[in-house]
């Protein structure tokens, strides 16, 4: 696994500092209000975690699952729900947490159809960011963002290639001629 790191673009000792300071900041900006905190699996999932034992505040926890890269449906803006969430969102000032926004059009469409459902608020908190990569009309913003990474192919905490790589402590950028042989 560890052979096919090009190198090391977040270390483990990085991203728990970071993680820290954006539970706290979001833990103080929702004291109160007793957030619903929506994990978008599966790459969000390791920062999830992290992120809200960072925070030590009322919060409810929930999942849902969306169609991965390379479905048609993804380029043309919609996003399939292979797992929906448990409860209702209905009044309730929620949070989605990501791993990474690329395009843009999960987190636009995630966002649209949750505010439909009556959600008193919604905020996207996201641990990567890669501006470079939004599609053309997409103006989609998050709220709390870890690191702005470059068009570079990152794997490790969460984010995969091809399944792997997701149980990497750290994020490394991914050696080209792991994915261009493919
Ligand atoms: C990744 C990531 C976001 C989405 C971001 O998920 O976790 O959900 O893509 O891309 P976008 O901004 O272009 O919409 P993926 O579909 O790879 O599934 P995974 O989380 O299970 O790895």
């Amino acid at each position: 696994m560890e052979k096919d790191i090009a190198r090391v673009l977040l270390s483990q000792e990085q991203i728990q500092t970071r993680v820290e300071e954006m539970g706290r900041q979001i833990a103080w900006d929702y004291r109160g209000k007793n957030p619903a905190m929506v994990c978008i699996l599966k790459g969000a999932v390791m920062f999830y975690t992290d992120l809200l034992r960072a925070m030590p505040i009322q919060l409810s926890m929930d999942f849902m699952a969306v169609s991965s890269y390379g479905k048609r449906t993804k380029s043309s803006g919609e996003v399939e729900i292979r797992k929906d969430l448990s409860t209702s969102i209905e009044n309730r000032h929620v949070i989605i947490v990501e791993d990474i926004i690329d395009s843009g059009f999960t987190l636009t469409y995630l966002t649209r159809m949750l505010a439909a459902r009556g959600a008193a608020s919604i905020k996207v908190c996201t641990l990567l960011d890669k501006p470079s990569r939004r599609a053309p009309g997409i103006t989609l913003k998050s709220d709390y963002s870890g690191f702005v990474v470059g068009d570079e192919f990152v794997v490790g905490y969460g984010l995969d290639y091809a399944e792997a790589y997701r149980n990497l402590p750290y994020i490394g950028v991914l050696k080209p001629e792991v994915y261009e042989n493919n």
